[in-house]
């Protein structure tokens, strides 16, 4: 009696993703009401900088009373009434506009300007990036994707849209790097499938890399799609995080370093952004898709109507946007609190003897557990997941869950926790490894004791009492 998307399961909700969230939920870590419960490590949430927010909004009194500023005058009236569905410029609140742009501006150095009329609100980067595959994409049709990558994207891109991902393969090698045998070798892939492509879709900076794309990779991009006549889409949705070199360089930034503004590759360019990350605001639903091709403008306008942003949020933000003394201390003061809790990340793994993927931005490490897998198999993989949601007590994300094609990285997020948090989860990850060292070491002196044991049976007796009288000095020495 029902539809098929009802009972299909391409939504992606029974992934390890998002199962660790529900073990998370089952027995939520709390200092004081449940200090033994598991830590969420699992979540890209930024909640280092709230208070930075709360001070303006003090600051502020009128803004979040829906007051027009320095007056007494209310707009709630202006605001319940206020409809944006239409996806006429008239209609649009074109302040807040004006105001996402600048800030999308200013995250990029202000070397690349966005023009608020190519720029279609959405209810986060999640309606955004679905609502770009229905304007690009036909159901079948294929967006290549490099892993690994977000895990949400098996549901924004593929379950209400009916397009299909295809991976592109990348490799810890070369630091999981997107080269151009990996392009031709997924567009292959698809046209083995028999599948159209319809474009790629990066993520710049990568979730779950916490890297972002080099120079070099982004030539390689649009190189690639200028011959194929294909689409880009480039979700920018963390371009705010990046806390240390190389500096970002946004897709924008090379079409104008190109001269390809105003061009036809330029228009099948398409940037997905939003605040749930940069602001740390993912309640808010606040997105939004920037096209450099009118008619996608046009269409994806129409269709915002099913995931809009509420117009007291539009409000509210275009305030503090406008506010550019505020915006440059967040952004620079986020960007400090986001390395010095990546340091803590990467310095804490690495006493454990755990590497991470050199990173410079996002909210999470890449991090390489390789040595620790019992096999080298995606099995193995999910069985040291489990040890570490159940016996250690942290969600994390297993790289199969992100489509990774090597068994053993994990994404662990840092920015979501308090720093006490961050500390507890090394020490329970410290004495993990430990007692797995332990547990080896005792496992492979019982396999030297069995193999003796077995060896000393089939000997003469001289060669095991000289044998015996080895150990016996050798365990001395040890002692
Ligand atoms: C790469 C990427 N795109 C999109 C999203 C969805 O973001 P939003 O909360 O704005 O819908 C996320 C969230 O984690 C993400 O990591």
């Amino acid at each position: 009696m029902l539809s098929t998307k009802v009972t299909c399961n391409s939504h992606g909700q029974d992934s390890s993703y998002f199962l660790g969230w529900e073990e998370y939920e089952k027995n939520p870590f709390d200092e004081v009401k449940n200090p033994n419960g598991i830590i969420q490590m699992g979540l890209a949430e930024n909640q280092l900088s709230f208070d930075l927010l709360e001070s303006w909004l003090q600051k502020n009194p009128d803004a979040a009373a829906f007051n027009k500023p320095n007056t007494n005058q209310s707009i709630f009236k202006e605001l319940a009434l206020f409809q944006d569905y239409h996806g006429l410029p008239a209609f649009k609140n074109l302040r807040f506009l004006q105001a996402l742009v600048r800030f999308m501006s200013e995250i990029r150095g202000n070397t690349v300007t966005f023009d608020p009329n190519n720029l279609v609100l959405t209810a986060g980067a999640t309606s955004a990036n679905e609502t770009l595959m229905f304007c690009l994409a036909n159901p079948g049709d294929a967006f290549l994707i490099p892993t690994p990558y977000y895990p949400g994207f098996d549901r924004d891109l593929k379950w209400r849209t009916g397009a299909e991902i295809v991976p592109i393969q990348c490799s810890s090698l070369n630091g999981f790097r997107i080269t151009k045998s990996a392009l031709d070798e997924a567009y292959k892939q698809a046209e083995k499938q028999n599948l159209k492509v319809k474009g790629v879709l990066v993520t710049n900076p990568s979730n779950p890399l916490g890297t972002s794309l080099s120079l070099h990779e982004l030539d390689l991009l649009v190189n690639f799609i200028s011959t194929k006549n294909i689409h880009l889409i480039s979700d920018e949705i963390y371009s705010g995080t990046v806390f240390s070199s190389p500096s970002f360089i946004s897709i924008m930034d090379v079409l104008k370093n190109r001269n390809l503004m105003n061009t036809d590759v330029c228009k099948r360019v398409h940037i997905v952004y939003s605040l749930s990350k940069d602001l740390g605001l993912p309640g808010f639903r606040i997105g939004a898709i920037y096209s450099n091709d009118d008619r996608v403008v046009s269409a994806a306008t129409k269709m915002s109507s099913f995931g809009l942003i509420s117009s007291q949020t539009q409000y509210l933000l275009s305030e503090i946007l406008s506010d550019k003394t505020f915006t440059k201390t967040y952004l620079s003061e986020n960007r400090r609190r986001l390395k010095q809790r990546h340091e803590m990340l990467v310095k804490g793994l690495q006493k454990t003897g755990i590497r991470c993927l050199q990173g410079n931005a996002g909210l999470f490490c890449w991090v390489d557990m390789r040595h620790l897998l019992s096999s080298d198999t995606f099995e193995g993989e999910l069985e040291l997941w489990e040890k570490i949601v159940y016996e250690v007590g942290l969600n994390i994300s297993p790289g199969s869950s992100c489509h990774c094609s090597e068994p053993g990285w994990f994404r662990v997020c840092f920015a979501n926790m308090s720093e006490e948090t961050l500390i507890l989860a090394m020490q329970r990850v410290k004495s993990f490894v430990d007692s797995m060292a332990k547990k080896n070491n005792q496992s492979r002196h019982q396999q030297l004791l069995n193999r003796n044991s077995r060896r000393t049976k089939s000997l003469p007796k001289w060669v095991f009492s000289l044998s015996f009288h080895h150990r016996e000095v050798s365990g001395a020495d040890e002692r």
